[in-house]
């Protein structure tokens, strides 16, 4: 089966009202692990390859380790570039056959976060390819520094709904990254703090009103950075602060409702994987055998993805719609 496309799986998605789990993959054992939960569970999925994972495992053997899953699988698979930073790199992956590119220029002015975003638009949709982009900036919660904020909109660094509909007109992309209080990593907040979930019903409220219907839009940052895997690894070695924090999973419960149609999780898989490998080398120190480590640490990402399809995107039991 090819790769399925980004497109196909944003409409059914809408349709299902479901949320797409968009993981991020770097390697063989984080690749089977995210695959083999959603076979199981018979799920859609978006695998998503950052800058740095290309950096680290080179394009080719993504672009491999990806068809390999593809042909031992049978469940709808689109390939999304996350956080492309440059029109080359998005042309780059457009042209491997990516169904999906992200362009972060949010940290830019509106003007040429419309204007580096039209770019890629135009040619990823000569090329059967289509766009995400991002409106506001990915700081989170705890650096909110309110209506008299940051420079990249009106309200700080959150995104304003009225920005974000003349944000899509503008730059023409298909799907919207935006920015209510989330942010990336295991510290996204300070102490008890949600999700502006109002701010997002009223951006798609906006955009809807516009006349854009049901506009995906994109949750990034959506780790719930469990508590039990941060005290794994610490019970193994590991020094993760005691200030870790996620977002709530019954905020992306209501992100999900409202709209969000792909929701990007990293953070979750990392603890993951990090808390398997740690347990078995500090409970076997004489192991050397990676795939006596690497197993149990793919056993551990594949529930915690099981997890995330069936509970909380409700997205399981939707491959085949
Ligand atoms: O949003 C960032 C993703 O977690 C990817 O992270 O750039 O370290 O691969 P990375
Ligand atoms: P987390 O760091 O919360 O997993 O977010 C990942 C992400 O947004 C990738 O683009
Ligand atoms: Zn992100």
């Amino acid at each position: 089966m090819p790769l399925t496309h980004t497109t196909d799986l944003f409409a059914k998605a809408l349709k299902g009202k479901y949320a797409l789990g968009a993981f991020n993959v770097n390697n063989m054992e984080l690749l089977q692990a995210i695959i083999e939960a959603c076979e199981e569970e018979k799920a859609p999925v978006m695998l998503q390859i950052s800058k740095g994972a290309r950096h680290y495992a080179n394009p080719v053997y993504l672009k491999k380790l990806i068809e390999a899953a593809v042909s031992v699988s049978t469940i709808p698979i689109a390939v999304h570039l996350d956080h492309g930073d440059t029109f080359e790199l998005c042309k780059e992956c457009i042209d491997e056959g990516f169904t999906s590119v992200m362009i972060d220029a949010s940290h830019e002015c509106f003007e040429k976060n419309v204007e580096i975003t039209k770019k890629v638009v135009d040619y990823a949709h000569k090329h059967n390819c289509v766009v995400e982009s991002e409106l506001g900036h990915l700081v989170g919660a705890q650096f909110d520094d309110g209506e008299e904020g940051g420079a990249h909109s009106a309200s700080g660094h959150y995104t304003v709904p009225d920005e974000a509909v003349q944000f899509v007109k503008e730059s023409g992309c298909d799907s919207l990254a935006i920015a209510i209080g989330n942010s990336h990593g295991a510290y996204k907040f300070k102490g008890e703090q949600h999700l502006d979930l109002e701010r997002l019903k009223l951006i798609k409220k906006a955009l809807s009103d516009a006349g854009m219907g049901d506009y995906p839009l994109v949750l990034h940052g959506a780790s719930s950075v469990p508590k039990h895997l941060a005290e794994e690894i610490n019970k193994y070695g590991g020094a993760m602060g005691t200030d870790t924090a996620g977002v709530p999973e019954a905020d992306i419960e209501v992100a999900r409702r409202v709209g969000c149609t792909k929701v990007n999780i990293d953070t979750d898989l990392r603890m993951a994987m990090t808390a398997g490998i740690r347990k078995v080398l500090w409970e076997k120190p004489k192991e050397f055998d990676p795939r006596k480590y690497l197993s149990p640490a793919r056993d551990l990402v594949k529930e915690l993805v099981r997890h995330k399809i069936k509970n909380v995107l409700c997205c399981a039991g939707h491959a085949f719609d």
